[in-house]
């Protein structure tokens, strides 16, 4: 089995080591256009696992044929956003980048599962599925569990309880329509509201929405958090541990919509995607989830299918 990752900047490099860190594979394929880029970072990842006793293997390539037969690609190509811009700023430029790669994947390793992660996430995780033509519950997009992250922070942050008892779900786009779900996160078991006030909790949906282009303008870019996700998605599929996780999906009636890759709360096994979770949403939570599909379809219709 191989995990390949296309796309060796720093967060394709946070992935490949925290794939190695929980030996998710012996073989992860780091692959970039940059000659060197993915040699040099394979090289420093490898000595770190070497020293931990971990047995997994990081190679770097700048050959796509590397990526044959891989069973799990993980898809980090594209530019960044740079402080100021949306994510769905990048939507022109990435789709681009998206489409000459998804079609290499698709000469190499067209049965492989996929996990997006460049942005603006949902509509790239569409059009890679549409791109590839494969089933839906091959390809998902890393969204709802990097946000889900930062939600569980800010729950810590405002009730000092420890992070392991914290429950939390974030759904929607992943961006300006992002959905932090209060009402069905949980402290132990025992809903949110019990521990914070109304107000306390719209504070820490309105930071869980902006926390990431905080982090862009202080350091230039996201790495450890978005690394991390993509591990435990790629864990729950590889040891079919059917974690429930928030990823962005197609949509074929689920939420009242139809031909939208957007974040919902699915179980991940072995099968990829097995099982989208539906919840009911209230008027507030149907409001913005619907402007997130509408805007992730507005973005779908200017891509180049
Ligand atoms: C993130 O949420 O960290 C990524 O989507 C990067 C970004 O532009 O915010």
């Amino acid at each position: 089995m191989t995990i390949t990752i296309i796309g060796s900047g720093k967060v394709g490099a946070s992935a490949a080591l925290n794939c190695g860190l929980r030996e998710l594979d012996r073989d992860i394929l780091l692959l970039d256009i940059v000659q060197g880029l993915p040699q040099g970072e394979a090289m420093d990842i490898n000595h770190q696992l070497s020293e931990r006793g971990f047995d997994t293997i990081v190679r770097g390539s700048n050959n796509y044929e590397d990526v044959r037969d891989s069973d799990y690609v993980v898809l980090v190509a594209g530019v960044g956003r740079k402080p100021g811009m949306t994510r769905m700023d990048l939507l022109k430029i990435n789709a681009g980048i998206v489409k000459d790669v998804v079609s290499k994947v698709a000469l190499y390793a067209k049965n492989a599962t996929v996990v997006v992660v460049t942005n603006p996430l949902d509509p790239m995780t569409y059009f890679t599925l549409k791109t590839l033509g494969a089933k839906k519950n091959k390809v998902m997009g890393m969204g709802g569990m990097l946000d889900l992250s930062r939600f569980k922070s800010f729950i810590r942050d405002a009730t000092n309880i420890s992070r392991s008892s914290i429950q939390a779900m974030v759904i929607s786009e992943h961006g300006e329509n992002m959905l932090p779900l209060t009402r069905f996160s949980s402290i132990g078991g025992i809903p949110l509201h019990e521990f914070i006030s109304k107000d306390k909790a719209m504070e820490i949906f309105e930071k869980t929405r902006k926390v990431a282009a905080e982090v862009i303008a202080l350091k230039g870019a996201t790495v450890y958090a978005p690394g991390n996700a993509v591990a435990n998605m790629l864990e729950s599929a590889i040891r079919d541990k059917k974690l429930v996780i928030p990823v962005s999906t197609l949509l074929e009636g689920e939420y009242g919509f139809y031909d939208v890759c957007i974040g919902v709360p699915v179980i991940i096994g072995a099968g990829g995607v097995e099982r989208i979770i539906e919840l009911k949403l209230d008027s507030f939570e149907q409001e913005i989830f619907s402007k997130g599909a509408a805007s992730v379809k507005e973005a779908i219709r200017a891509l180049p299918l």
